[in-house]
């Protein structure tokens, strides 16, 4: 069922209130998400990107009830990745000759994930525009790396609409489909999760982008992303977000990553949080065990930090897995300008706090000398210890 967007712009995607996962199981979808799709119905008849391949028929059937296929004159894709691209094979059968505006790399992911080289694709670069009637204008704005080398916006003049795909979207499932409707508090945090998650690692190309399109002096009345809200009240507000979350974003907030086997690594991670809100009280300190912690939700929180510790006891010379494998993530993401902290307990060979330096050193972390290291059960001398980390934390 479309619904209205302005004037002759419909959305005609899928809300995907079952979605639980994202990019197999790495992004976890806690609010439903959707995957948006847009008909322009001009002069020419546009529709810009699809919808995942498990909903493909239901999306075809409900375009149909809207528009002749085949009177679809141009098909814009943003992006090649399967939750926008997955129902152009199905698309593709009804109508083969529909010309398909892409950049050049889409090119590449659509003929590599599909294998049709003889689909109908014209290939479009920053600043190259399509006419489609009544004074409107497609306009095509390249978005490399934010988030693939496809990737790339449209923006469709008279109406003012940024069709900005993955950038500035959200996985929210919202009926409400603007943003002046939606839910404030998980429209934001939802927005936040998926830059920390997913565009964090772009964040040098994206700010130099950012800066392009401001530039580029665009009216824009409405940002239309792939998922999520759409912008209508105030959408400078998400660009404006996006200038600073790609600015080595932090807030005064310090986070405890740790786990624990026997509460001695655990008992030192509450003492640091009590020193650190002892000695700055109006620092936010948030403490998780991470193995009992989404995990995307612990890479926003370390977004937000303008330090972390984390902990582990010294397992089989290494540390634990579950902190392992956080801190692989939080390589992967690429922070930067955040400091780092190291403590854990062990038992005899202790090597624990020295694994968390390197990892945290590897990922790109500043880190303080400072430490705590308790053999055995930490004694309240042990954990007076976490005091000088948290100065340093907060210094
Ligand atoms: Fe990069 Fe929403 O796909």
């Amino acid at each position: 069922m479309k619904k209205q967007v302005k004037n002759n712009v419909y959305w005609v995607g899928k809300i995907d209130w079952e979605l639980e996962e994202f990019h197999g199981s790495d992004y976890s979808v806690t609010q439903g998400s959707s995957q948006n799709s847009y008909l322009i119905k001009e002069e020419k008849t546009v529709l810009i990107d699809t919808v995942w391949s498990p909903h493909k028929d239901e999306f075809i059937k409900h375009l149909k009830e809207e528009v002749d296929l085949k009177s679809i004159d141009y098909l814009v894709m943003n992006h090649g990745e399967v939750d926008h691209s997955g129902s152009l094979p199905a698309l593709m059968e009804e109508v083969p000759d529909l010309p398909i505006y892409c950049t050049k790399a889409a090119v590449d992911s659509l003929v590599g994930q599909y294998h049709h080289p003889e689909w109908n694709f014209q290939v479009v670069k920053t600043g190259d525009s399509l006419d489609i009637g009544n004074g409107k204008k497609l306009v095509f704005v390249e978005m490399k790396m934010l988030h693939w080398p496809d990737s790339m916006a449209t923006y469709m003049t008279g109406d003012k609409i940024l069709f900005s795909n993955d950038a500035f979207g959200q996985h929210y499932a919202v009926e409400e489909l603007f943003n002046d409707y939606a839910d404030q508090a998980v429209l934001w945090e939802q927005a936040m999760k998926y830059y920390a998650n997913i565009l964090n690692p772009f964040s040098k190309m994206a700010a130099r982008k950012l800066q392009e399109i401001l530039a580029m002096n665009l009216d824009i009345d409405l940002i239309a992303p792939s998922h999520g809200a759409i912008w209508r009240d105030h959408p400078e507000q998400i660009v404006e977000a996006y200038v600073r979350w790609a600015d080595a974003y932090q807030e005064d907030q310090i986070t405890i990553l740790y786990d624990s086997m026997w509460e001695a690594t655990q008992a030192i991670a509450h003492r640091l949080a009590r020193e650190i809100s002892f000695l700055s009280p109006s620092t936010k300190v948030k403490v998780f065990n991470v193995a009992h912690t989404d995990r995307n939700d612990l890479m926003t929180e370390v977004f937000r930090s303008k330090a972390i510790a984390v902990g582990s006891p010294t397992v089989g010379r290494d540390i634990l897995t579950s902190v392992a494998g956080i801190l692989h993530f939080v390589k992967e993401l690429h922070f930067v300008g955040k400091k780092a902290g190291v403590f854990g307990s062990y038992g005899w060979s202790g090597e624990g706090n020295k694994v968390l330096r390197k990892s945290l050193e590897e990922a790109g972390f500043d880190l303080v000398e400072e430490e705590v290291k308790v053999k055995w059960k930490p004694k309240e001398e042990d954990l007076e210890k976490a005091q000088a980390l948290a100065q340093a934390l907060l210094d």
